[in-house]
């Protein structure tokens, strides 16, 4: 997410920056008091503000009231040293969702950052239907399809309709990653049929991987690829996202007019790299190309994949290279991703504790936020009462 940081003490601005950064967020800091706040939505538009140094005087929301009406797209939590009842009902009435301490301790912000993540992401922007999130890798091998094809079954798994299409024409392989099963149809035989295409055609187009998770594959013979044009895709990627909850669109290298049809419809777009300087290359090109495209930034974001610790790129030179991105980490697994690529068997369902199936479970939660307990305000409210 991008956050940014107001508060008056350059120490917390310091350590808070820090952490939340390690955590993949893009960060801006910013000095000074809940002056700032409406400058710095208008200037940096984040998807969360962090305010810090508010006191217990409810005459101070006031300003906090003007933003959060002017800004309903920013979620605001304020840091307050000494927090009253009083305060507490008035920050809930002006829109603020959660209260935490100054300075707060590192697992209350991040949990507190998640669930701000969580409900960003429930507030879909573009609305009618299911969410379309487009993978678009840096360079072959990235891990573009194991990513998506693992993100599809972990959605699923969360009793959502998930639809997985294979966008690689002439060398698709997203089936094999999830399945043995052969396509009877593919994304070939679709475009044929496009005149009578409808919701059950395109059910009955796809292989059923699992229970909500279908697939629709790439031709067998790659000389059917040809067969498929912009105009299928548009037509398939918007009936597909009218009848599920999630439609995932595997993208082959590069991009052409098939993939710009698939990426125009996206809310979230993903480009996948790995941690070397080739892929950033790359991925910069294309977050240059999405910029020209007219892809907000807040529909683009990075996923790493294979992010070691001690890599020898930083995480802040990867986010500086790509143009302050939202990043999201996978691990290196080079024995278990491969295990479970060769054995068509989602990583994700072989070992749900596994680092690379937590990072994954990570990002399915920000799209697709299962309600959790949360500390409300309102709880605290009436312990306090
Ligand atoms: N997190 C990971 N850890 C270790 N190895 C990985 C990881 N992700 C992917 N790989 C390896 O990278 C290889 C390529 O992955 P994948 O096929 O998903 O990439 P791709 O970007 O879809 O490539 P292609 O250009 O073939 O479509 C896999 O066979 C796997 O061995
Ligand atoms: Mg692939």
């Amino acid at each position: 997410m991008k956050i940014a940081l107001i508060s008056p003490n350059v120490q917390h601005l310091h350590d808070l920056q820090r952490g939340l950064e390690a955590q993949g967020h893009s960060v801006q800091s910013f000095e000074g008091g809940k002056t700032r706040m409406a400058p710095v939505a208008q200037e940096s538009s984040p998807d969360l503000m962090l305010v810090d140094g508010m006191c217990c005087d409810p005459q101070e929301l006031v300003l906090v009231e003007q933003l959060t009406s002017q800004h309903p797209e920013i979620v605001v939590l304020l840091m307050c040293a000494r927090q009253t009842p009083e305060f507490l009902l008035q920050a809930m009435r002006v829109g603020v969702r959660e209260v935490l301490p100054s300075p707060a301790p590192a697992e209350a912000l991040e949990a507190a950052v998640a669930r701000a993540a969580a409900r960003k992401a429930a507030r879909n922007p573009v609305s009618g239907g299911g969410q379309v999130l487009a993978f678009a890798p840096s360079k072959g091998g990235c891990g573009s399809t194991f990513i998506a094809a693992n993100l599809a079954c972990l959605l699923a798994a969360q009793q959502r309709h998930v639809l997985l299409i294979d966008l690689n024409l002439q060398f698709g392989d997203a089936l094999s990653f999830v399945s043995d099963a052969k396509a009877p149809t593919t994304l070939a035989d679709l475009a044929a049929g496009i005149d009578r295409l409808d919701a059950s055609l395109l059910a009955a187009s796809a292989v059923k991987v699992d229970a909500g998770f279908s697939l629709l594959a790439a031709p067998e013979d790659l000389t059917r690829a040809a067969e498929v044009k912009a105009e299928h895709v548009e037509a398939i990627v918007r009936l597909a996202a009218q009848h599920y909850d999630f439609v995932l669109i595997d993208l082959p290298v590069g991009l052409n007019a098939l993939s710009i049809r698939a990426l125009d419809r996206a809310q979230h777009i993903f480009a996948v790299l790995q941690p070397g300087l080739p892929y950033l290359r790359n991925a910069s090109k294309l977050m240059q190309a999405f910029k020209s495209l007219g892809y907000p930034p807040s529909r683009v974001k990075a996923i790493v994949n294979r992010m070691e610790k001690g890599s020898d790129i930083s995480l802040a030179e990867i986010r500086r290279l790509l143009g302050n991105a939202d990043l999201h980490l996978v691990a290196d697994a080079p024995r278990d991703v491969p295990l479970s690529i060769n054995r068509g068997v989602p990583l994700v369902n072989l070992n749900k504790a596994h680092a690379v199936s937590r990072g994954l479970a990570e990002l399915a939660q920000q799209l697709s936020p299962r309600e959790e307990v949360s500390p409300s305000l309102l709880g605290r409210l009436f312990r306090r009462a």
